[in-house]
C-alpha cells in the first residue's frame, strides 16, 4: 500500500480500537498507539500521537498511560485542544537517565496553551534524577549547563493536577509559568534531601493558583514563588525535607514583576531548612512584594522557620555595599508554633534603603530545640506590629 493509505488505514484502526468511553470522556489508550510499558523502549512518539487525537478530539477526551513503565523522552503536549482532555497517569512514566537522550535542556514533560487539563491517576512520573544531580550542583551559576525540569505547565488556563507523585526530577519538579486558575491537589513530590535544585513547585507569572492536600519534601524549596505571581493559596501542604516555602528569590535579574498575594495556611514543616521565607538579592531591581499571610503553621525542627533574608547571595559573592531594592511590605503571620533548631527562630533582615512595611506577628510559639538558650528574634530595617503570644519575644 502507498504510505498514505496505511496512514489512513491505521488511523482508521487507531479510531476502531483506541477510543472508548468512560464516564462521558473518549479515551486514548497510548498502549494502542504502540506505546510499550517495559522501561525500555521509547515511547515518545506514540504519547505524541495520542495526545494529538484526544486534543482534537471534538468532545471532551483523555489520554491514558496503564500501568507499566513507559520510558518517554522530550516531549511537549501542545493546545488549543477542542474540549477538555485529561491525561491520566495510571502507571509510570519514567525519563531517560542519559541526558544525551533529552533533547530539550530545560525540560522534560512539557504542557502548553491548554485550556482545561486535567492531570490526575495514581501514577508516578519518574525523573530519573540520580544520574544528573552531579551535574546541578553549580546551577546558580548562570554559565553552568541546565537541567530538565520534569512537568512544566506554560499558559495552561482552568485546569487540575490532582492525586499523581512526582519523584527525583532532574531540576525542579514542577514549574508553571503563564498560567491562571490551576489547582493542584493530592500530589507526592520526592527526592533525597542533598537533590541539588530540586525544587518541588515552581511558579512565575502567574494567577490564581490553589495547592493543596499534598506532601512535598525534596532537596530544594517546596514551593517558590517566583517573579510576577499573584493570588495564590497553600493549604494542608506538609514541607519536607527541604528549603521551606518560598517567595522568591526576588530582584536578582531585570524587569521582574511584582508578587502579590500569598497565603500559606494549615501547613507543616517538618526539618526543613527554613519554613516561611521571603529572599531578595541585594541587588539594583526594584520590585514590590507584598499581601502574604502564613497562619495555622506547624515547624518541627525547623532551622529558620520565619524568615525576611534581602541580603540573599548563597554563594557568598555578592557586592556588599548595594542593597535590596524590592519593597517588602504586608506581611502576616498568624499561629505559627513548634520548634526551631537554631536559636534565632523569627530573622527579618530587611534593606536598608527600603525597609520592609507593615510587618504582623500574632500568636507566634516557637521553642529552640537545642542546649544553648532560648528563642530569639532579630529584626533590622523592619517596621511593623506583634499581637498575642511572643515566643521568642518579638523584636518588632
Ligand atoms: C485564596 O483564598 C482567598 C481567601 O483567603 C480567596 O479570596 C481567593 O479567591 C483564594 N484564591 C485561590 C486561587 O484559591
Ligand atoms: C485550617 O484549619 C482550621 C482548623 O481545622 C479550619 O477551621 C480552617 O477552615 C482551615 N483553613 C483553610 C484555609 O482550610
Amino acid at each position: 500500500m502507498p504510505s498514505s493509505r496505511v496512514l489512513l488505514f491505521l488511523m482508521f484502526l487507531g479510531f476502531a480500537v483506541v477510543t472508548k468511553v468512560q464516564g462521558g470522556i473518549k479515551i486514548f489508550d497510548v498502549t494502542k498507539y504502540g506505546a510499550i510499558g517495559d522501561g525500555r523502549i521509547d515511547n515518545t512518539k506514540a504519547f505524541l500521537r495520542a495526545w494529538n487525537d484526544a486534543c482534537k478530539w471534538d468532545g471532551n477526551s483523555g489520554v491514558l498511560i496503564p500501568r507499566g513503565t513507559f520510558l518517554l523522552g522530550t516531549i511537549t503536549f501542545t493546545g488549543p485542544c477542542k474540549k477538555s482532555t485529561a491525561f491520566q497517569i495510571k502507571g509510570v512514566i519514567r525519563a531517560p537517565s542519559n541526558l544525551k537522550r533529552m533533547t530539550n535542556p530545560d525540560q522534560w514533560i512539557g504542557f502548553r496553551y491548554v485550556d482545561r487539563l486535567l492531570v490526575n491517576g495514581r501514577g508516578t512520573v519518574d525523573g530519573q534524577g540520580d544520574s544528573a544531580w552531579s551535574f546541578n550542583s553549580c546551577a546558580e551559576d548562570p554559565n553552568c549547563p541546565s537541567l530538565p525540569i520534569s512537568m512544566v505547565f506554560n499558559f495552561v488556563t482552568n485546569s487540575r493536577i490532582s492525586g499523581i507523585t512526582s519523584v527525583n526530577s532532574k531540576n525542579a519538579h514542577i514549574s508553571l509559568y503563564g498560567c491562571h486558575k490551576v489547582s493542584i491537589d493530592n500530589i507526592k513530590i520526592t527526592a533525597p534531601y542533598q537533590s541539588p535544585n530540586t525544587d518541588g513547585i515552581k511558579i512565575g507569572d502567574s494567577k490564581g493558583i490553589k495547592i493543596t492536600h499534598s506532601s512535598i519534601g525534596t532537596g530544594d524549596d517546596c514551593i517558590a514563588l517566583l517573579s510576577g505571581s499573584t493570588n495564590i493559596n497553600v493549604t494542608d501542604v506538609t514541607c519536607g525535607p527541604g528549603h521551606g516555602i518560598s517567595v522568591g528569590s526576588l530582584g536578582r535579574y531585570a524587569n521582574e514583576r511584582n508578587v502579590h498575594g500569598l497565603a500559606v495556611r494549615n501547613c507543616t514543616f517538618r526539618g526543613t531548612t527554613n519554613g516561611v521565607r521571603i529572599k531578595t538579592w541585594a541587588s539594583p531591581q526594584a520590585n514590590v512584594a507584598s499581601g502574604f499571610t502564613f497562619e495555622n503553621i506547624f515547624m518541627s525542627n525547623v532551622e529558620n522557620p520565619i524568615v525576611i533574608d534581602q541580603m540573599y547571595c548563597p554563594h557568598g559573592s555578592c557586592n556588599q555595599k548595594i542593597t535590596s531594592n524590592v519593597q517588602i511590605k504586608d506581611v502576616t503571620y498568624r499561629n505559627i508554633w513548634g520548634t526551631s533548631t537554631t536559636k534565632v527562630a523569627v530573622n527579618f533582615q530587611c534593606s536598608k534603603t527600603f525597609p520592609c512595611e507593615n510587618i504582623v506577628l500574632q500568636d507566634i510559639y516557637l521553642v529552640h530545640n537545642g542546649r544553648d538558650g532560648a528563642a530569639t528574634s532579630s529584626c533590622n530595617f523592619v517596621d511593623g506590629d506583634s499581637y498575642g503570644t511572643q515566643k521568642p519575644p518579638s523584636c518588632l
